[in-house]
């Protein structure tokens, strides 16, 4: 089959690789119809992460159609033939975590969860083509995936919606959600979110869903802050205005009840600070640019939340910690509980609340994923998301 492999730093290549095989009895092999590259690919593609190897493969927001069952999970409720979409976290569901509905910390999915231990004291789950760190599970944006713990991951969905509107349940729609949901909005909040990237854009329109009255997103790229305009945003754009200011001014000197990180390790910096981040990353004195953070949490209200989906990494410098401890802030992260949010997030999508199609600015045959990863990370020809079709010929 086709796939999308890791060949180092800035380079990927689409190679012949071997058919997946079913492994243990509760895998499933998925025949892949729509996948998509990520913000979290770019970290990879970037080569922040140490534990990649060349040939790996990439992709974790995948879907399309069961094509084998392992004996674990026949007679149950999926057959062969049943369209699916695949959380990109793995979880077994028995596990502690799992039975808390905490899946993507789910005990039993990394087998290399010694390698996590090492920095972060504890393993999350594994991911699908993320690197050895979570599994060293090969990745979606093939032509075929397996699966394990089919019977608990994989969901059927309604063959009335098209691809374009399913795809984003693996990752980004919940992960926008999840990032809301942790805001504990309240009638009246203001909630401000860094990054208008796809995460941004559905964190944007969660908060929306889940009652926010006002929406601030700040980004430095046009048409992403565009399409947050669209999806009913104020916008500040970071290059040309003082955030922290700005939203002072916003919110009467208080500051927004919440907000949201959607940006993560690879933040633009500006000046002096931008360029301590870079210089430090460099050297390796810091893993990740933490800059939003640092700005999200100075321009938080007093009692308010951090949400932050973006990804870290590892270690970050001069976290305002003075400002998190007086101003009695709280902070909520994680990679996403996608299991959590399949059922409901299908259910917004059928009643018509949100058509997470609305995102996708590019579609190409799996042959044009390394014109798609350029175009993605240097938000060319105005690129926001790329959706690959694995089978369709270039
Ligand atoms: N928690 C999870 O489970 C989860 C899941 C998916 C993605 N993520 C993470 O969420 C983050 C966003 O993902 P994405 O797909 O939207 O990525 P993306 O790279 O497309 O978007 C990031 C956006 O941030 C903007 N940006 C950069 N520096 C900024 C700054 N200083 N101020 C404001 N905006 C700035 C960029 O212009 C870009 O539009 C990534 O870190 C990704 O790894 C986390
Ligand atoms: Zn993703
Ligand atoms: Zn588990």
């Amino acid at each position: 089959m086709k796939a999308v492999c890791w060949q180092g730093t800035n380079k990927v290549e689409v190679e012949t690789v071997p058919d997946p095989k079913i492994l243990n009895p509760r895998d499933a092999i998925v025949k892949i119809t729509s996948t998509a590259i990520c913000g979290s690919d770019l970290h990879l593609y970037d080569g922040y992460n140490p534990t990649m190897k060349p040939g790996d493969i990439l992709g974790h927001e995948f879907m399309g159609e069961i094509v084998e069952l392992g004996r674990g999970i026949q007679n149950k409720h999926l057959q062969i033939g049943d369209r699916v979409v695949v959380p990109f976290t793995i979880a077994c569901g028995g596990c502690f975590f799992c039975q808390k509905q905490l899946w993507s910390l789910c005990d039993n999915s990394n087998p290399n969860s010694w390698m996590a231990e090492i920095p972060l004291g504890h393993s999350p789950s594994g991911l699908f083509g993320y690197s050895h760190l979570t599994g060293g599970y090969a990745g979606g944006q093939a032509q075929y995936a397996r699966v394990p713990f089919a019977d608990v991951g994989l969901f059927k969905v309604p063959n009335e919606l098209t691809d374009e509107q399913l795809l984003f349940l693996t990752d980004i729609f919940p992960t926008g959600y999840m990032a809301a949901e942790n805001c504990n909005i309240e009638p009246g909040d203001t909630v401000a979110v860094w990054g208008c990237g796809p995460v941004g854009q559905f964190a944007i329109r969660s908060a929306y869903l889940l009652g926010a009255e006002r929406v601030i997103a700040i980004d430095l790229v046009a048409e992403r802050l565009q399409m947050a305009k669209d999806g009913g945003a104020e916008v500040l754009n970071i290059a040309e205005i003082e955030v922290g200011e700005a939203l002072r001014e916003m919110t009467g000197g208080r500051g927004p009840d919440s907000v949201i990180d959607a940006v993560g390790m690879e933040a633009h910096g500006f000046g002096l600070e931008g360029f301590y981040d870079q210089v430090k990353q460099a050297v390796r004195l810091e893993t990740d640019r933490p800059s939003v953070l640092r700005q999200a949490i100075v321009a938080c209200r007093k009692g308010g939340t951090v949400s932050v989906p973006g990804v870290y990494t590892g270690l970050v410098d001069k976290i305002p910690m003075g400002a998190f401890m007086n101003k009695g802030l709280t902070m909520k992260t994680g990679q996403t509980h996608v299991h959590r949010y399949l059922r409901p997030l299908t259910e917004l999508i059928q009643k018509g609340e949100i058509d997470p199609s609305f995102l996708i600015t590019h579609e190409l045959p799996i042959d044009r994923a390394p014109h798609a990863y350029e175009i993605f990370k240097h938000k060319q020809d105005n690129c926001i998301k790329v959706v690959l079709k694995p089978h369709q010929v270039a």
